[in-house]
C-alpha cells in the first residue's frame, strides 16, 4: 500500500502546488490549486499540505504529487480539498492521503467528527470516500465519526 507524508505549503514548495493538474474530465469536480491557494490567503483558518510519496521523502528533491486542504469548522475536521495530479493517480496516494490525514485529524481532542463533500457524478471521490467509511450528511457532505 502506497505511504505518504504531508508537508506545509512553503515559499518552496509553491509553484509546485501550482503546477499539478487533474485531468480535463475531473477539472469540474474541484478547483484549480491555485485557485485554493487563493482562497486560503484570506482565509488563514486553512491548513494546507502538499502530498508526497513517503519513501521519496528522504530524496533531496521528491515531487509532490497532490494537494489536501483542511479546515476546523467547530468540531469538524472539514477536508476542503484533495488532488492527485493527474501523472500519479491510481497509485494509491488518494486513499494513502485520506488515511493519513485522518489519523493527524483525530489527534485533536476537539474533533468529534471528519467531513467532506464531493459532486454526487465523482463516482472516485464516492467510491474512495464509501470504501474509508465516509457515510452521507448534511448539506451533500459524507462524514466519518472520530
Ligand atoms: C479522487 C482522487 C483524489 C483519487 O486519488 P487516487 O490517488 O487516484 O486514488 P487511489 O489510487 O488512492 O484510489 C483509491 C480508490 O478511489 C477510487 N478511485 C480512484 N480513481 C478512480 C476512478 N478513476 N474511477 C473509479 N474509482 C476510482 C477507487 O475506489 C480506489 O480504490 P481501488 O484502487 O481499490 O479501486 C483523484 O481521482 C483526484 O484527484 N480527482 C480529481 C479531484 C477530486 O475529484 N477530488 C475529490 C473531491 S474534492
Amino acid at each position: 500500500m502506497a505511504k505518504v507524508s504531508l508537508r506545509p505549503i512553503t515559499p518552496e514548495n509553491l509553484d509546485e502546488c501550482i503546477s499539478l493538474k487533474v485531468a480535463n474530465h475531473q477539472k469540474e469536480f474541484i478547483d484549480s490549486n491555485i485557485y485554493s491557494l487563493a482562497r486560503a490567503s484570506v482565509r488563514p483558518t486553512y491548513h494546507l499540505f502538499g502530498i508526497y510519496d513517503a519513501e521519496a521523502h528522504y530524496r533531496a528533491k521528491p515531487s509532490m504529487v497532490g494537494f489536501v486542504m483542511y479546515e476546523f469548522i467547530d468540531a469538524v475536521g472539514f477536508v476542503l480539498r484533495l488532488m492527485i495530479d493527474e501523472k500519479f493517480q491510481r497509485r494509491g496516494y488518494g486513499r494513502a492521503a485520506m488515511v493519513e490525514l485522518i489519523r493527524r485529524l483525530k489527534l485533536h481532542p476537539e474533533v468529534e467528527r471528519i467531513a467532506t463533500s464531493h459532486a454526487k457524478k465523482n463516482e472516485a471521490a464516492a467510491r474512495l470516500y464509501e470504501s474509508l467509511g465516509f457515510v452521507d450528511w448534511k448539506h451533500e457532505s459524507r462524514t466519518i465519526p472520530v
